[in-house]
């Protein structure tokens, strides 16, 4: 089973001026490759839109994916609103909760956990559910979430933009009983992180890609990223692709 994770496509309305890059080009391009070669499941993992959650441009990007034979799995970013991009996808009740679009879901016959950190942490409410759906197993934990839980080493990121209450979100991992993988973005970059039992998978954006050793904003470079993760029986691997040139 291969999944791919595209993040943080910060698409702009037609025309508007993405930072001089052509983020649409960007994700059409990446769409086009996808066509090429069909994952099982396709995973936005948030910060589909520029600044702010927008009904054009989720409408747009819903166009866009209408031909993709692909189950996608939505998420939202801080850059997004969860209720809108849940209505312009047609979400239904089962993902939104409170206000956020948190869920999990079956993808080849694996539990997946999808939490919503759009306000920079989650509700009380989305934490206590997590917490349910970690009782009482050992397995592997398989989360996708827009923000990494903990600071990663991007000094840039993790002075200005982490996920406020990391601290308390990563002891809870730590505390799980067998292995978490996290799977985020919002970082934009490449990078992995592995702390004991929990493995957090950053993915660099479809928009640019930041410098990991700055303490200022810095691009580190423009090529288009994405995650694949593959099982292949019960031996998983993750890889970062990009686009060629
Ligand atoms: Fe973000």
């Amino acid at each position: 089973m291969k999944i791919v994770q595209l993040t943080d496509l910060h698409i702009g309305l037609e025309g508007e001026d993405t930072n001089g890059v052509d983020v649409r080009g960007n994700f059409l391009n990446v769409l086009r490759h996808l066509r090429a070669n069909p994952p099982d499941h396709l995973v936005l993992s948030g910060d589909l839109c520029f600044r702010v959650g927008t009904p054009e441009v989720y409408a747009w990007i819903r166009e866009q994916l209408a031909d993709l034979p692909v189950p996608i799995w939505y998420m939202s970013g801080n850059h997004d609103d969860p209720e809108m991009l849940a209505r312009a996808f047609e979400l239904d009740g089962g993902f939104m909760q409170d206000g956020e679009l948190y869920y999990h879901a079956i993808l080849g016959g694996r539990e997946f956990i999808f939490l919503d950190t759009t306000r920079y942490e989650m509700s009380e409410t989305q934490f206590q559910w997590l917490r349910d759906q970690m009782e009482g197993r050992s397995d592997t934990l398989l989360v996708f979430m827009h923000h990494p839980p903990g600071l990663i080493g991007v000094p840039f990121m993790d002075n200005k933009y982490p996920l406020r209450n990391w601290a308390e979100v990563q002891a809870l991992f730590l505390d799980y009983p067998g292995e978490v993988y996290v799977f985020s973005g919002h970082y934009h970059v490449d990078k992995s992180v592995h702390l004991k039992n929990l493995h957090i998978f950053v993915t660099p954006s479809t928009f640019f890609q930041i410098g990991q050793q700055a303490a200022e904003f810095r691009v580190d470079h423009y090529r288009v990223g994405w995650r694949e993760l593959v099982w292949s029986g019960d031996a998983f691997q993750t890889t970062v692709r990009y686009l060629e040139p």
